[in-house]
């Protein structure tokens, strides 16, 4: 649908630092109106969801009672807690059952077949029953690695391969996902935790190349990850982690997908607390190899916070208007920025 639309009613699981930002640009656009939020966090019942998001209260009370939340009209449901399928199925059901479309942040969802295709099969099935979409979104996954590679994909004759590159300022996000991507530890508490897989990284990269795999045509065999810190000389604060001299301040990741045994898609992911210490500034490179080869750069590049988030609202129209089921970014038509209220501030 193109144009003026009737207001799209949305619920908010999770207020971490992707519920605040998304309340702030939701709350700045016409034809939104945020119905309630809730969290597993005590501590925020009762708070107005504007004043927790920094902005001016909207009138809506964080609950911790799901049930209660759901039972507000909206249409759809924005799950934005873990990165886990597993973790997001109980909020992902519970919206599906309430008659709403689902948006999870989680990065397994956004190809969640590969990660547990009983279950995901179980989502989509019910989906379809209630007639409403599911769906994980994001940048990345969700539009850097997806819907930017494949839309670009869309000028090419063939694709060869494709090499993506990030460098990605990570100081915003919570020291949750700031430790468990793997920032704030020892050189040994960091492969210890690689080994053992409580660090992960990035973690979207499987997701990104079986979509890619899947819409190109291609068999994807398999995918080999790789985890290096970078260890900072100096202590570096942040707003929500800060790392001694001697810890992790950021890691480079390489992921590689390999289709008939040979490398086909080839990721390198830096993220840093700090991008400075390691002489480098944030920047997105996509390039698609083939008779016509495509290179793109985004210069500075993009923001994971105010990105994500911009993905996110941008993209809610398109989900209320997709087919039923478990979909992917590849369902959508192609998402663009909404309209802000005029003289809006964000914060
Ligand atoms: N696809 C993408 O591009 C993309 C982009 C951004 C974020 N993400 C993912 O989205 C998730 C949320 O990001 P964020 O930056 O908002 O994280 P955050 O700032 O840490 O906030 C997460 C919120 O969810 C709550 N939470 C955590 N685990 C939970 C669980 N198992 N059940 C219920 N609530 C839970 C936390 O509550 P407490 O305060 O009680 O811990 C917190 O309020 C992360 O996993 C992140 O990796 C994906």
């Amino acid at each position: 649908m193109v144009g003026r639309m009737a207001e799209i009613g949305v619920i908010l699981s999770g207020i971490g630092g992707v519920g605040k930002d998304l309340t702030r640009l939701l709350s700045a656009r016409p034809g939104y109106k945020l119905a309630a939020a809730y969290t597993r966090n005590p501590e925020l019942a009762g708070r107005d969801l504007g004043e927790h998001a920094g902005i001016s209260s909207l009138g809506v009370e964080i609950v911790t009672d799901r049930a209660g939340a759901l039972a507000q009209p909206a249409d759809l449901l924005v799950v934005a807690t873990t990165s886990f399928l597993q973790d997001v199925a109980e909020d992902v059901r519970a919206g599906i059952h309430g008659g709403l479309n689902v948006i999870t942040t989680a990065e397994e969802a956004a190809f969640p077949w590969i990660i547990d295709a009983q279950l995901a099969d179980e989502l989509n099935h019910l989906a379809e029953a209630h007639r409403v979409s599911v769906i994980g979104l994001g940048l990345n996954p969700g539009f850097v690695f997806d819907a930017l590679l494949l839309t670009a994909s869309a000028v090419a004759w063939d694709v060869e391969s494709i090499r993506i590159r990030r460098v990605v300022d990570v100081s915003r996000f919570s020291a949750a996902v700031l430790r468990r991507i793997g920032i704030g530890h020892t050189e040994e508490e960091f492969e210890a935790g690689v080994a053992a897989g409580s660090i992960t990284g990035h973690i979207g990269f499987p997701q990104t190349f079986s979509l890619a795999a899947r819409c190109l045509g291609r068999g994807l065999d398999r995918v080999e990850k790789h985890l290096e810190p970078f260890i900072a000389k100096k202590r570096i604060e942040s707003d929500n982690l800060s790392v001694e001299t001697g810890e992790t301040g950021g890691f480079l990741q390489r992921v590689v997908g390999f289709v008939d045994e040979v490398s086909w898609f080839e990721a390198e992911f830096i993220a840093h607390l700090h991008l400075p210490a390691v002489e480098m500034n944030a920047q997105d490179s996509i390039s698609i190899e083939g008779y016509n080869p495509i290179h793109l750069t985004i210069d500075p590049g993009c923001n994971p916070q105010l990105g994500t988030v911009a993905m996110l609202a941008n993209c809610i129209p398109r989900v209320v208007e997709a087919k039923p089921g478990f979909i992917t970014v590849a369902d959508l038509a192609i998402p663009f920025a909404r309209e802000t209220l005029p003289g809006i501030r964000f914060s």
